[in-house]
C-alpha cells in the first residue's frame, strides 16, 4: 500500500511537470509560441515571410522615399507612406521596449500610445513567439543612422504635422 502511494504521488508530479512543459513549448504539434523561446533565427525569416522588409527595407531601416501605396492600381495621393526604421539606432528603436514594438506589430498603436497608419497592416494573431522573435532580430541588427520622415494618412496624421516635424 505505501508503494503504491510512493508510486501514485510519483507520477502525478510527473503528469504534472509534463503538464507545464507543454503549454509553455505550444500546441500539440511543438510549434513554439511562447515568449521565451524567441530566437533571432525565427525573426530573421519572419521579416522576410511576412513582407516587413519589402516595406521597411531589407536592412530594415525605413524608406527615405515614400512607398508606393496601394502597390497596384492608382496610388491615393493624399498618403504619403514612409515605414519607419526599425534598426536599434536614436532615429529607429532604440527608445521603445518589447511590448511597446509587440502593440504596434499586432495592434498598430504607436509608444505614445497613437494609432499609426493603418496602411501598416495590423498582424494581430501574430504569437508571442514569432513577435518576439521579430523584435530579437531587430534588436540584433547594425544600427542605422537614418532619420525617417513623418507618414501622412490623414485624417490620422496630417501633411502639416510632417511638415512641423513632427
Ligand atoms: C505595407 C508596408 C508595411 C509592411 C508590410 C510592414 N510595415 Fe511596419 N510600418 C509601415 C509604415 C508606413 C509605418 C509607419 C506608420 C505611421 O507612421 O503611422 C510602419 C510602422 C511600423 C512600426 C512602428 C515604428 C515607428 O517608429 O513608428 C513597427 C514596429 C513596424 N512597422 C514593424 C513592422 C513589422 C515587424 C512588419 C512585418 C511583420 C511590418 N512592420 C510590416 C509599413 C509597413
Amino acid at each position: 500500500m505505501r508503494r503504491l502511494l510512493v508510486l501514485l504521488v510519483g507520477g502525478a508530479a510527473a503528469l504534472m511537470a509534463c503538464s507545464s512543459k507543454s503549454s509553455s513549448s505550444g500546441d500539440d504539434a511543438g510549434t513554439p509560441t511562447g515568449k521565451d523561446q524567441a530566437t533571432v533565427e525565427q525573426g530573421k525569416t519572419s521579416v522576410v515571410s511576412r513582407e516587413c522588409v519589402k516595406c521597411h527595407g531589407q536592412n530594415m531601416a525605413g524608406a527615405v522615399q515614400p512607398i508606393v501605396y496601394p502597390a497596384t492600381g492608382t496610388p491615393d495621393p493624399n498618403i504619403e507612406l514612409y515605414p519607419p526604421n526599425l534598426t536599434p539606432d536614436a532615429n529607429g528603436i532604440m527608445s521603445w521596449t518589447d511590448d511597446q514594438l509587440a502593440l504596434a506589430i499586432r495592434s498598430g498603436v504607436d509608444e505614445t500610445g497613437l494609432e499609426l497608419c493603418p496602411q501598416m497592416k495590423h498582424f494581430s494573431t501574430m504569437n508571442d513567439y514569432e513577435t518576439y522573435s521579430i523584435i530579437k532580430y531587430l534588436r540584433s541588427l547594425p544600427p542605422v543612422n537614418q532619420k525617417i520622415l513623418r507618414s501622412v494618412c490623414p485624417p490620422l496624421k496630417t501633411k502639416q504635422e510632417q511638415q512641423a516635424g513632427k
